[in-house]
Formats: C-alpha cells, sequence, structure tokens
C-alpha cells in the first residue's frame, strides 16, 4: 500500500478540501482538514499574508505540517478589485457578479486573471514554500454556465474560445485553474524535501 504523507489543509470547507486531494491523487500525499476551532481572522492585504495566517493556525491547531490558500479574482480595468476582498465584493454570488459587470461596463479593457497563493508551513507555523498559480483571461459581457463556483460565469479563459469557467467540467477547470498551478508547485516542492 502507498506510504502517503498526511497534511492539513487549513479550511473549513469540506468540498475545497476534496477538489485538492483530487488534484493531488497519486502524489504520495494526502490533506486532511484541521480540528475543531480552526477560524482565523484573515486580515492580512496580500493573497499571500492570508494564506500563512491560515497555515500558521492551522499548524498550531495540529501541531503538524499544514497548507493554506487564499484566491480571488484580480481585474485590470478595476487597478486589481476585487483582489483579496473577491469573497466579500457585495453580499451574495450573483450579486458580486453584477457589481463587477456594472463597474466594467464602461471599460474597454475587460483582462482579469484569477491568483492563487499557498503557503506550506511546518509543525512550528515556520515557512517551508510559497507559491503562486493564476489564470489568465478576460470578463464577459454577460454570465454562461452553471458549473463552479464565484466568479466563473463570467471569466473567459485563455485559450479556451469563448468559454467560461462555469462551461467547463469540474475536471476540466481543475487541470487549468489556478488553484492547480499553485498546488502543482506545492507538491513538487514537497516530493522532493519532505520524502514522500
Ligand atoms: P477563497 O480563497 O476560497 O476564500 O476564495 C476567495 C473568493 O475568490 C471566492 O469566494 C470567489 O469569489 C473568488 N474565487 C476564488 N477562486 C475562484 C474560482 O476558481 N472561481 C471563481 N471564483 C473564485
Amino acid at each position: 500500500m502507498e506510504n502517503k504523507i498526511k497534511i492539513v489543509f487549513a479550511t473549513g470547507n469540506a468540498h475545497k478540501l476534496h477538489e485538492i486531494n483530487e488534484i493531488s491523487k497519486g502524489s504520495g500525499v494526502e490533506f486532511i482538514l484541521p480540528p475543531k476551532g480552526f477560524d482565523p481572522e484573515e486580515n492580512g492585504t496580500t493573497f499571500e499574508q492570508n494564506s500563512y495566517i491560515k497555515a500558521k493556525e492551522a499548524s498550531r491547531l495540529s501541531k503538524m505540517i499544514s497548507l493554506a490558500d487564499d484566491s480571488g479574482l484580480c481585474v485590470e480595468a478595476l487597478n486589481g478589485e476585487p483582489g483579496i476582498f473577491s469573497a466579500r465584493y457585495a453580499p451574495t454570488p450573483q450579486a458580486r457578479i453584477d457589481k463587477l459587470l456594472a463597474n466594467l461596463a464602461e471599460s474597454g479593457n475587460r483582462r482579469a486573471k484569477f491568483v492563487c497563493a499557498m503557503t506550506l508551513v511546518d509543525e512550528s507555523g515556520n515557512i517551508l514554500t510559497q507559491q503562486i498559480g493564476e489564470c489568465h483571461g478576460k470578463i464577459a459581457k454577460n454570465q454562461s454556465g452553471t458549473n463552479g463556483f464565484g466568479y466563473d460565469p463570467v471569466f473567459l479563459i485563455d485559450g479556451y474560445d469563448g468559454l467560461t469557467l462555469a462551461d467547463m467540467s469540474e475536471e476540466q477547470k481543475n487541470k487549468i485553474s489556478h488553484r492547480f498551478n499553485a498546488l502543482n508547485k506545492i507538491i513538487t516542492y514537497i516530493q522532493e524535501n519532505l520524502r514522500v
């Protein structure tokens, strides 16, 4: 049987844990949820800082090597907004999309990217590695698709001929997403440095 290394993934979201374990299938790494009571205050000013805050809290509670991510949408014409405020841009997922489309209505530049920062810390909360994954595209004029979450229905990904991330299957998105790109770099670090 494969001898997997267990690492805490700093989230309270079981769906996100499932997605991370799907992406890392066959890598020799298994991610598990943090202990009860995990509820850090994400008060950093960058994706990197917020992912570090979450990873450090997970390692403090678990005394295990821990990984955290922080992600969001950065729109060129809005000076990188909503950025780290992506989840708090408006009260509901649909209101967030409506606000984004309204704010871009007059703009000729619809370029945007999803960013995912990941921080891996040791059992004492010291940073082992930090990695960034990105996914480039533009914001559609109208939303399309029902898969995924968040801003997926208005994100037209480069190279996929007018498809939004919400038009794609979860499997397809998991092969190209910002989270996939960041996690691949983390898995490589783990395999090279933590004797999987
Ligand atoms: P978190 O890093 O999971 O807290 O995500 C922050 C917010 O960024 C989410 O609530 C979404 O609004 C947005 N976001 C992050 N990743 C994605 C994605 O893959 N698709 C759509 N929206 C995303």
